[in-house]
């Protein structure tokens, strides 16, 4: 790619999660250049500019934005940074990649959203699912006439104990904290596959109350405008430490499929190829999962989304539209975890929008 079609990118926030998981992809993706590197703590950033070859670093944005030509913004830490960093970003006119959740609240994503609207710009938001290998094939066997509508899904989601993320400005305790901080991504990757949600209705089994941190499981059944059913198995029972585990299944019309924590995908499709194969028209798999070294170089690979997600980012700056999260789909995986949140509460359905 030359180099004028290359977008210049300012990143900002050099902490844990951008310095493991998408630094590591910006020298993976021909379309970003990676200006500038931006962090109140002049370690951190130094170090990934050092390591990620960012052409210069600042500590303060402000000097950021007087001394750089930026085509674009990655803005990664806690969500009220999102909001205000990414506003300011945006006030100078760049568009901005935010980590989910864009904010805590279904309010402040929508503000957030609406506030590039009305600058004539956009957002995106790290649903990093959505360009995940298994999930992007799974996505392309759903939009085949022969699939069908998606007619049913079901998902199950878990992982170790959770915390009440009480440094975010959430006051609720973990069990809230899980679907802003945690499930938030099941919320976008149900609307990527089935679209708007109608109603929910969730029970919650609060295993232990109040504590900082805590275990629990949400059952969930979930409805969507254009008729799609769901159920969802959300829970933070599969301690301990940290270990996660994730099941989709979609339905379509007398076919299906499955993905496996991200990484390997079964297709049971009602066309019988290779008929010559398969006389007595036996039903037929098609199955994937990586290649084993494929596999083991997967992190560098993008197999998890996290290369995806920012390519992305650069190839709307460049006018090609992607797959893509955007700040409204930020604010409304916001509101669906509000309404579970809600439902689970009052122990009653509710309706969305
Ligand atoms: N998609 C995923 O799989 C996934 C997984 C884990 C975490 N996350 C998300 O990642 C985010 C946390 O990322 P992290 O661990 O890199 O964050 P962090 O809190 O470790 O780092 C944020 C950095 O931003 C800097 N900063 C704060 N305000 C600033 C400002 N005004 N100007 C410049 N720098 C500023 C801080 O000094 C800090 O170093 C959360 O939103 C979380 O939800 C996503």
């Amino acid at each position: 790619m030359s180099e004028e079609k290359r977008v210049r990118i300012g990143f900002v926030g050099c902490g844990s999660f951008s310095t493991g998981n998408l630094y590591p992809m910006i020298h993976l993706i021909p379309e970003i250049d990676l200006v500038a590197v931006c962090d109140l703590k002049e370690e951190l950033v130094k170090r990934n500019a050092r390591n990620f070859g960012a052409r210069r670093w600042y500590t303060d944005l402000d000097k950021m934005f007087s001394e750089e030509e930026l085509d674009g913004a990655i803005v990664v830490g806690l969500p009220k940074m999102h909001c205000e960093v990414g506003k300011r970003c945006l006030d100078k006119g760049l568009p901005i990649y935010v980590e989910k959740p864009s904010a805590i609240s279904y309010k402040g994503a929508l503000e957030l959203a609406e506030y590039a609207e009305e600058k004539g710009l956009f957002g995106t938001v790290g649903f990093m699912k959505r360009h995940s290998t298994c999930y992007r094939m799974a996505k392309s066997i759903t939009e085949k006439k022969e699939f069908g509508k998606v007619n049913e899904i079901e998902v199950r989601f878990a992982n170790g104990r959770y915390p009440d993320l009480k440094s975010w400005g959430l006051t609720e305790g973990p069990a809230n904290a899980f679907l802003i901080g945690q499930a938030v991504h099941i919320f976008d990757l149900i609307r990527f596959f089935c679209g708007e949600v109608e109603e929910i209705y969730a029970r919650l089994n609060e295993v232990e109350k109040i504590n900082s941190s805590g275990i629990f499981g949400y059952a969930i059944t979930v409805s969507f405008k254009n008729g799609a059913v769901g159920i969802m198995n959300l829970n933070a029972l599969q301690g301990p430490g940290f270990q996660m585990s994730e099941y989709f299944l979609a339905a379509g019309s007398e076919c299906w499929l499955e993905v496996k924590d991200m990484v390997s995908l079964n297709y049971y499709a009602h066309t019988k190829p290779m008929p010559e194969f398969n006389p007595e028209g036996r039903a037929q798999v098609f199955s994937w999962k990586p290649e084993f070294t494929e596999f083991l170089a997967s992190k560098a690979e993008g197999m998890m989304g996290y290369k995806g997600e920012l390519q992305n980012f650069a190839r709307k700056i460049l006018g090609k539209e992607e797959l893509g999260a955007n700040l409204f789909d930020g604010a409304k995986a916001l509101q669906i975890a509000e309404a579970i949140w809600e439902s689970s509460q009052s122990e009653k359905p509710v309706k969305i929008g």
